[in-house]
């Protein structure tokens, strides 16, 4: 079997890339490890930036998005019963689109369905071979046969626990982490959210998150000591820990129902340089992860694809190998200033395990800077909103 672009992983970076790709007659095959609708079960963020917005609508997948995504022009920060207003449209000019993850992997793969592009779902024992040679291939076994798909570039697109990554020899790769000694105990509910934008609560008792899917799906989150587990929080405690987490005025409106879904997540800063070896590029989670309380997990995948895409097409249009040569630097540029933002929501917003009184200081310093300061809150909202890429 051969194709143009071989990509490992049908998470929302491989799909989005694949889409691309084929819009522009190049062809790629997608290898998933699971299956299509485990793939579609995984609950994610869902805030996008316009420019992944902008992304959706170039891949010819933006309608349903466009229809049932809600645009937010700003957030809420909370200290206490202290409350900033980020006003994105005023200071970065754009919002921001609200529109789940899974709904985005849905269209992208109804798209690829249409288009009738090549995907293997729960292939086995993914090897990618020969990777610094002009003559790259992956092999793998689908449905008990061993096969080999030969191409021109490799588009690791597997995920933190992915193949890809460590296919690069230890001596070429450098990896960069920050474990975050808490977790988000996140519930999905079928109610209305309690507020029309996002809320983002730093309080005594730790962390919370007010976010939603649509007008009558909510998400929130309590940020828990990492040694929890999901099933031994019933619904009312989670419901009582968010509400002594925000202020009153939403604690006292908030529609509370039974969880649909309920789980933690670890928190973690991690980067692997460089994203390119050979033929082979790394995206999305495969090359970084984000803790989510700047909600970039998604959207510093969708720059990777933005740069591998744009390289692809001056390799396959122009014949110039400028932005293949250029992807890592400029992937990972963007990606460490993300990074810093992510970092610095996390910071100020949660209460760590052993904060002495100077640290706890220090936050609220940050909130009343950021309160007092168009300036500060026009660089929190140029960075929620996206920087360009
Ligand atoms: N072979 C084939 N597929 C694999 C392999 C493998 N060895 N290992 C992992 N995969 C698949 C996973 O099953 C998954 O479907 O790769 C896919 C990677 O998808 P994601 O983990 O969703 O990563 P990515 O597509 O980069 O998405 C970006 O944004 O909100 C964040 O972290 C969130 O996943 C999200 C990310
Ligand atoms: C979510 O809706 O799941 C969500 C929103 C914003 C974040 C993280 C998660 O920062």
């Amino acid at each position: 079997m051969r194709t143009q672009v071989a990509i490992i992983g049908g998470g929302p970076s491989g799909l989005l890339l694949g889409q691309l790709l084929h819009r522009q007659g190049i062809d790629a095959v997608v290898l998933e490890r699971q299956t299509r609708d485990y793939v579609l079960g995984r609950i994610r963020a869902g805030v996008l930036e316009e420019g992944f917005v902008d992304l959706m609508a170039e891949a010819g997948v933006a309608d349903r998005m466009e229809k049932e995504g809600i645009r937010h022009d700003g957030t809420v920060l909370a200290f206490g019963e202290q409350q900033v207003h980020i006003d994105f449209t005023r200071f970065a000019g754009r919002p921001v689109m609200v529109y789940g993850q899974t709904e985005v992997t849905r269209d992208l793969y109804d798209a690829r369905e249409k288009a009738g592009a090549e995907t293997f779902f729960k292939v086995e024992d993914v090897t990618l071979c020969d990777v610094e040679t002009d003559a790259p291939y992956v092999t793998f076994r689908h449905e008990g046969e061993d096969k080999r798909l030969d191409c021109d570039y490799i588009a690791g697109c597997d995920g933190f626990h992915g193949v890809s990554r460590t296919t690069i020899p230890e001596s070429v790769r450098t990896e960069f982490e920050k474990v975050y000694p808490f977790g988000w105990l996140g519930i999905l509910s079928e109610t209305p959210p309690v507020h029309d934008e996002l809320i983002y609560s730093n309080s005594e008792q730790g962390f919370a998150l007010c976010s939603m899917r649509h007008r009558m799906l909510s998400r929130y989150y309590v940020q828990c000591p990492l040694t929890n587990k999901a099933e031994d929080w019933s619904d009312d405690a989670f419901w009582t820990a968010l509400k002594a987490r925000i202020p009153q005025e939403y604690a006292e409106r908030i529609v509370t129902g039974p969880s649909i879904e309920k789980s933690i997540a670890p928190l973690r800063s991690f980067v692997c340089e460089p994203m390119r070896w050979g033929r082979l590029f790394l995206c999305g989670d495969a090359a970084h992860i984000v803790p989510p309380t700047g909600a970039k997990g998604l959207n510093s995948a969708a720059s990777d694809i933005y740069y591998l895409y744009h390289a692809l097409l001056e390799h396959y249009q122009e014949k110039s190998t400028a932005g293949i040569e250029a992807y890592s630097g400029r992937a990972l540029a963007r990606i460490w200033k993300t990074q810093r933002f992510s970092w610095w929501m996390t910071s100020l917003l949660h209460r760590f395990p052993g904060q002495d009184p100077f640290d706890l200081k220090m936050q609220r310093a940050e909130l009343a800077f950021l309160n007092d300061s168009e300036d500060a809150q026009a660089a929190l909202a140029r960075n929620y909103v996206g920087l360009p890429y």
